[in-house]
């Protein structure tokens, strides 16, 4: 993953400009929302297209509590296959409502105490599991820790991790940033927020709240970031768009496929795609 140019003005690639309208609403959905203590989810599950979990090896075979959200759902198969691991790696958790995650946690509070439940389990509503975007992925074995699943760094598991980033996921929980997470290291949480912001974020060692940050320095009206599609398939670009107010509009170069995320704070982030045909995906 090679960042092109941070300094390109993005007026030298448009051609022709389409407009789109953002709205508030839009802020709190995408594949990139940061949800942590300072910026919980908003209950729109109703936004959320979750789909169960066939075709892959399920912790709970109820499918109606095994589900993600679609693209995640799909990525997440495409990852287990590219690794020959759909019978080896189990789905343990996806997503949980608002209801699901407050019964884990006092469970786990009255279980094991404060100490364990901070690290290793989201306050409700603090939680991704609740946005279909975060899977808790085990290795198969006879016992299964439903809230910390054996995920070793090696065999399939490793294969995955390394693989993870090709297909959008990043690992959430790293070691060294618990003190930003406020979540112990947890091997096992992957959260989709595709690529390529999965590979920036894992080159530069970014976790997704230092990765928000370092976007919104490339404000609309500033500069963009360009990166390599992969494959060499065109180039990618990326940038920031605060909303203030009720509405913003904003030009997308016409032709180009884009997505729209937002960030579950202020603003949006878009990612258009430069010579990938002409669908637009908007998240
Ligand atoms: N285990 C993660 C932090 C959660 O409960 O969302
Ligand atoms: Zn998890």
């Amino acid at each position: 993953m090679e960042i092109l140019s941070e300094r390109k003005n993005a007026e030298s690639i448009r051609q022709k400009e389409n407009v789109i309208t953002l709205t508030r609403s839009d802020i709190y959905r995408g594949h990139l929302v940061l949800v942590n203590r300072t910026y919980t989810w908003r209950q729109m599950e109703d936004l959320i297209e979750l789909h169960a979990m066939k075709n892959v090896s399920v912790y709970d075979t109820n499918l109606e509590t095994m589900r993600l959200e679609k693209t995640c759902l799909e990525q997440l198969t495409a990852l287990l296959e590219a690794c020959n691991a759909k019978q080896d790696i189990l789905i343990v958790s996806g997503y949980r409502s608002l209801e699901e995650q407050t019964e884990l946690y006092e469970t786990t509070l009255r279980e094991h105490g404060a100490a364990f439940t901070s690290s290793y389990v989201a306050r409700p509503g603090s939680s991704e599991h609740q946005t279909g975007l975060a899977v808790d992925v085990g290795l198969r074995t006879d016992e299964i820790d439903y809230i910390c699943p054996t995920f070793p760094d090696s065999g399939v598991c490793q294969s995955f991790r390394q693989l993870a980033a090709e297909y959008g996921f990043i690992q959430r929980y790293k070691e060294t940033k618990e003190a930003i997470t406020n979540i112990a290291a947890e091997p096992w949480h992957f959260r989709y927020v595709g690529y390529p912001h999965s590979a920036i974020m894992e080159e530069r060692n970014w976790c997704l709240e230092e990765y928000m940050e370092k976007i919104k320095q490339y404000h609309v009206h500033h500069e963009h970031v360009y990166v390599e599609a992969k494959d060499g398939r065109g180039t990618i670009e990326i940038y920031y768009v605060p909303i203030p107010q009720d509405m913003v509009r904003i030009k997308i170069p016409n032709g180009e496929s884009y997505s729209v995320s937002g960030n579950n704070h202020d603003g949006c982030i878009i990612t258009v795609y430069h010579g990938q045909g002409s669908e637009c995906r908007e998240s």
